[in-house]
């Protein structure tokens, strides 16, 4: 254990066999729901569908302005409420958070904790901000804390990087954790769209938000990395720390490079651990038509997880959706219920913290735009040189005007600071058009 980690309170335990001494007693836990959007509707849903089978009943629903949002299919007897002191100071079993965001959900949270109510959430921007404070807070006040729906929608890869493949010692974590831009870079890889237009088209079709901020510049993905990575490589990892490559850049002729190169394009996530240090990105890279995240369209999700012992698992499925979200919030709600979610908050607390960098060393490419000129190639070579690279191809389509022409330049392994060493002395050439665009080029176990 790390200095800051603390053991599992008696009290915590204690209360966890209370909980389920009164679920299996048949006396359902009371559930409280704060927030009655997406997920949260969909949650009630399940409860009120359901209630013979599953050993919890909603008994309060929060919203603001919650007249709004009132149904008639729950069961009878749930207090609808705006009031948000009525549910935290009321007598529910287990909150469940699915307001989303920092503020105000961190302290409803940390309240919720305090007065020994168990919290489960789907909130991965307050785990990755906040989880370690809030598993000792857990811990501190006999309650437990369950955010299985935070990484992966439904997909239930929190519970088997924890417990499943507690037995391996994983050494990397990667995959697709962003449909949004999944969906975005399907539209330009198919239909030969621009960026903006098809961010527009997802924005319609209801995959990306107003502000597309979040997905399509990673933070999304990296909030979720980070919780990965505490979990699964047991490793502290601050948001702010990994570093996020933005898919605004790219365009439909970057997948015509692409698949030159038999390869497709996605945003990835991946993070390493060695003894010493964590490595870590989220960014777009090119990956071989034939690998396991080439294959991953849509809004799926994919991680993959790869161990010492056991070597590459795959855990794919829909990574949002109001009904496949709920899933993962009521399968917590039943491991609450059953007393098993305290071990969950056990690697969030016990993590270690490493020094953190994205120095991957990859094969790259370069997308080039530039006012075509004589000795445009041979002053590129010389400054990848003067850092030690070698360029492995150079591929150029005809069709483009010379005041705009977008040529490629793959390079051969080098580390991300060297390439950006060299990018330095490379953005300072006067024929650029716009800055290049880099990418890793992804071996397919990635
Ligand atoms: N949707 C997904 O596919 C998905 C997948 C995985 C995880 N999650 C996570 O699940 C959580 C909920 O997501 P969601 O998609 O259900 O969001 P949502 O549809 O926007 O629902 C959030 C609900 O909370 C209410 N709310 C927000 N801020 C509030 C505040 N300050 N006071 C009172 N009520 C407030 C909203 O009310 P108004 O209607 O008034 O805005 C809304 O009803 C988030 O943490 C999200 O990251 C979502």
């Amino acid at each position: 254990m790390t200095a800051g980690s603390e053991s599992l309170g008696e009290t915590a335990v204690a209360l966890n066999q209370t909980q389920t001494a009164q679920s299996t007693k048949g006396t359902p836990l009371k559930v409280a729901l704060l927030g009655f959007g997406t997920v949260g509707s969909a949650v009630a849903r399940i409860l009120s569908d359901e209630p013979a089978r599953l050993p919890v009943r909603l008994t309060h629903v929060y919203n603001r302005n919650v007249e709004r949002k009132r149904v008639e299919w729950t069961n009878p007897g749930v207090v609808w409420t705006s009031n948000v002191d009525e549910v935290l100071g009321g007598d529910a079993d287990i909150i469940v958070e699915l307001v989303g965001g920092i503020d105000p959900a961190h302290d409803w949270v940390r309240r919720a904790l305090i007065s020994g109510k168990s919290v489960v959430t789907a909130n991965k921007k307050l785990i990755a901000a906040h989880g370690p404070e809030l598993s000792r807070l857990a811990h501190a006040h006999g309650a437990t804390l369950a955010f299985g729906a935070s990484v992966a929608g439904g997909v239930p890869v929190i519970d088997a990087l924890q417990e499943g493949l507690a037995g391996d010692k994983l050494y990397r974590v990667s995959g697709i954790l962003n449909g949004t831009c999944n969906f975005i870079l399907t539209k330009l890889e198919g239909e030969g769209l621009d960026f903006a237009t098809a961010l527009q088209q997802a924005q319609e079709a209801g995959f990306a938000e107003a502000d597309p901020t979040d997905d399509v510049d990673g933070y999304d993905a990296r909030a979720k990395l980070v919780i990965l990575t505490r979990i699964g490589l047991h490793a502290v990892v601050q948001p702010e720390q990994v570093l996020c490559g933005s898919i605004r850049q790219l365009d439909a002729v970057d997948f015509i490079y692409a698949h030159e190169l038999g390869c497709t394009i996605r945003q990835i996530s991946r993070a390493e651990r060695t003894n010493h240090h964590v490595l870590a990105s989220v960014r777009p890279a090119l990956v071989p038509m034939d690998s396991p995240t080439a294959h991953i369209t849509g809004s799926l999700n994919l991680v993959l997880s790869s161990g010492k012992y056991g070597g590459q698992t795959a855990f794919s499925g829909h990574g949002a959706g109001g009904h496949s979200t709920a899933v993962a919030v009521v399968s917590d709600l039943l491991d609450v219920a059953r007393g098993r979610a305290h071990a969950a908050v056990r690697p969030l607390v016990e993590a270690e913290a490493l020094p953190v960098s994205a120095n991957f060393a990859d094969k790259f490419y370069i997308r080039f735009t530039v006012r075509d000129r004589p000795g445009i190639v041979a002053a590129i070579a010389t400054a990848l040189a003067a850092h030690g690279i070698n360029i492995d191809a150079l591929l150029q389509k005809p069709g483009f005007g010379k005041d705009a022409l977008p040529f490629v330049v793959t390079l051969e392994e080098c580390t991300a600071e060297q390439l950006e060493a060299a990018m330095s002395d490379i953005r300072k050439l006067d024929f650029l058009v716009d800055e290049p665009l880099t990418m890793p080029i992804l071996s397919r176990e990635l």
